[in-house]
């Protein structure tokens, strides 16, 4: 069983918007799409930009440093799908978003 860790209360992220927060000394980056909630590893596989800071529209994440885009519900780039970031266990409890890190994260 994966260990959900609360990171934020559900009305700290507003639907469009974005979060980092930290999981065990992990930065995550955490969305809401339309009150549905997903969390991505924060840094980018291009050169480490932080994912939680990028533009959000839809489910597409856009990194702030240079562009690269990702789904943050599968975790690919629409653009080149081999290329990806890992996705977390995202459950919500009352008002707390809980995530739990994927096993051998990081
Ligand atoms: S660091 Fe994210 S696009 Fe370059």
């Amino acid at each position: 069983m994966p260990e959900f860790v609360t990171v934020a209360k559900v009305e700290d992220i507003p639907p469009g918007t974005a979060h980092t927060v930290e999981v065990h000394g992990i930065w995550i980056a955490l969305f809401n799409v339309d009150g549905s909630f997903y969390a991505v590893d924060n840094t980018c596989p291009h050169a480490g930009g932080p994912l939680g800071e990028g533009h959000l529209e839809g489910h597409v994440v856009e990194c702030p440093w240079h562009g690269w885009r990702f789904n943050v519900q599968t975790g690919k780039r629409p653009e080149n799908p081999a290329i990806t970031v890992s996705c977390c266990s995202v459950r919500i409890e009352g008002n707390q978003v809980q995530i739990a890190l994927p096993e051998g994260f990081k």
